[in-house]
């Protein structure tokens, strides 16, 4: 059933689902349930702090409307669109008739495609922003990618307290609402929650710590699990230290075929990707090096990604030749993925990428990212017509994040 209001602090209140289902998520079954927390923050302005997931929706809002008039709240804001916390946006918006989204530009792009909400007004923030409720402010930054694009968190400035949505959460469906009464130490469903949902993404994670290291946090609010608050820098700890537990660096080769310059800008842009996460990475022209160096480069590496222009309806320079050669050894454990920019069709590259599965490496392919990951904005083989100039830099860096995070999640499970 959906919690009854429980106060946090002065003038915020927890009210959220208590989902004690094995809940499927992510592949996963929660088999501890979870929750979906939802606040509100009530000053001279009335603000909601994310909803509930959309399976639970309309029972949301019929208990928040037992606490409060519905009509009378300002602010709906929407820390992360994943439907276990906006699901009940579409609900709550149809009766919270006067109150404005608030939310990151990428999170409204998403939230009118996926409840039809054209028409409705948002108040789009950016870092550092604030929202006076009269009384209280609201403080946002943006932490994409955790853990996904849109996400952002809000600080409430004056009671102190984070509202970080999925970060710093718990899944389980607990039965008191803060972690000092949990009658255990929940250490270990904060690091598992952590490790399955964040640690993927911990380049971020780090990102997101160096902006909230200034705030005064007395209370961390998140959407599953405990409201953390005895003493929430211990929990922030936890993800400094996890986050910054990086492995020996991994090793990758590129290799590329460029015609006008735009496959070898990829393949530089992946190299310069991949060593920002630690990543050690040896780069060749094909119809430059030889094959004895690139043989060895590619024998000690973990990833090896390979690219060509496309002329004629068909890889160029010595591709086929190189990668015929390495079909010839044992690459086991090896990941390879085929990239290429091109200026028509691009056969080339589909051509390189069935090469590549000619070998025993296992190959990158977009459909089993999706299914693995659930990752979808990562394509392999990575296409790129000419080089997008508005995009093309955004694609290759979040690509060689991608790929990183594999290579040291690998080496840390084996480890
Ligand atoms: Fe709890 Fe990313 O949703």
């Amino acid at each position: 059933m959906i919690q009854d209001k429980i106060q946090i602090t002065d003038g915020v209140f927890l009210v959220g689902k208590n989902d004690d289902r094995d809940v499927p998520f992510h592949r996963l079954m929660l088999t501890k349930g979870t929750t979906y927390n939802s606040y509100l923050v009530q000053a001279d302005r009335l603000a909601v702090i994310d909803t509930v997931d959309i399976s639970f929706g309309r029972e949301y809002v019929q208990a928040l409307g037992e606490h409060i008039v519905l009509e009378s709240i300002d602010y709906i804001v929407i820390n992360h669109v994943e439907p276990d916390h906006s699901g009940g946006l579409p609900a709550l918006a149809a009766k919270a008739k006067n109150a404005r989204i608030v939310c990151t530009e990428y999170a409204r792009y998403e939230l009118q495609r996926m409840y039809n909400l054209y028409t409705r007004e948002f108040l789009i923030v950016k870092d550092g922003d604030s929202l006076d409720l009269g009384g209280k402010t609201l403080r946002f930054f943006e932490t994409p990618w955790l853990h996904t694009e849109e996400t952002m968190v809000t600080y409430l400035e004056e009671n102190r307290v984070l509202f970080p949505c999925d970060i710093f959460s718990t899944h389980l469906a607990n039965k008191t609402t803060f972690e000092d009464s949990a009658g255990y130490d929940i250490t270990e469903d904060f690091q598992v929650y952590y490790q399955l949902i964040m640690h993927p993404h911990r380049r971020h994670v780090r990102d997101m710590l160096a902006k909230i290291a200034d705030l005064d946090i007395q209370i961390i609010a998140p959407s599953h699990g405990f409201v953390l608050r005895e003493d929430p820098r211990r929990f922030i700890d936890m993800y400094e230290k996890a986050s910054r537990e990086t492995p020996e660096p991994q090793k990758a080769a590129i290799l590329y075929a460029s015609m006008t310059g735009n496959t070898r800008k990829i393949a530089r842009g992946l190299a310069d990707g991949l060593e920002k996460d630690g990543i050690q990475v040896d780069i060749f022209d094909m119809n430059k090096a030889d094959d004895e160096s690139i043989i060895a480069a590619v024998q000690e590496s973990n990833l090896v990604l390979v690219g060509t222009a496309t002329k004629y309806a068909d890889a160029i320079g010595r591709t086929e030749e190189v990668v015929g050669k390495l079909a010839n050894l044992d690459l086991s454990g090896i990941t390879a993925g085929a990239f290429g920019s091109y200026g028509w069709s691009g056969e080339g590259i589909e051509h390189l990428h069935d090469f590549l599965a000619a070998t025993n490496m296992t190959l990158l392919e977009s459909s089993t990212i999706i299914k693995t990951t659930g990752v979808t904005d990562v394509q392999f083989p990575l296409r790129m017509r000419f080089l997008p100039e508005d995009e093309a830099d955004r694609i290759i860096d979040r690509t060689a994040n991608f790929l990183a995070g594999i290579l040291l999640d690998r080496k840390e499970d084996a480890a």
